[in-house]
């Protein structure tokens, strides 16, 4: 799979971890930053890996911050976007299987390296079911269209 993946200062050695982890799994990781420990402001990343999933550059995307949260709330700005913030591995495969979310999050200061890795993991096997769940997104989507 293509995966976009992006982070902030708070999340700069999980990503790495991350993305050499994923390069071992045979996937094609790319790194939309940052790849500084400068102290940095994670709507950039969030917006950028949210575009990049939207546009089909990549498959789906990996977003890093402090607590995964801000940088999802700013993806899920962008149109499309179904970023879901992780932190344990059975919200990892329901995420895919109910909500086909289309960007998994994690905090670095939340989860350790090993634990997520088996979140990432767990997201990237699972499998949308579709059926009832597509409906529920759907309207999500309709939400989007509802926007003033
Ligand atoms: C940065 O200090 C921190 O606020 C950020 O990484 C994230 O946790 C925000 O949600």
């Amino acid at each position: 799979m293509k995966i976009g993946i992006g982070n902030d200062h708070a999340a700069l050695e999980l990503k790495r971890e991350l993305k050499d982890y994923m390069e071992s799994l045979g996937h094609e990781v790319t790194d939309y930053g940052t790849n500084t420990p400068d102290s940095c402001h994670y709507p950039v990343y969030g917006e950028r890996v949210g575009r990049a999933v939207v546009s089909g550059e990549v498959d789906c995307g990996v977003l890093l911050c402090g607590t995964g949260v801000g940088i999802s709330i700013a993806a899920n700005k962008v149109d499309g976007v179904r970023a879901a913030v992780c932190s344990d591995v059975t919200t990892a495969h329901l995420v895919k299987e109910h909500n086909n979310a289309n960007i998994i999050a994690m905090g670095a200061r939340i989860v350790g390296g090993e634990l997520a890795k088996d979140i990432l993991r767990a997201y990237l096997e699972a499998e949308f079911l579709g059926g009832r769940h597509q409906t529920r997104i759907d309207m999500i989507h309709e939400i989007e269209a509802r926007k003033e």
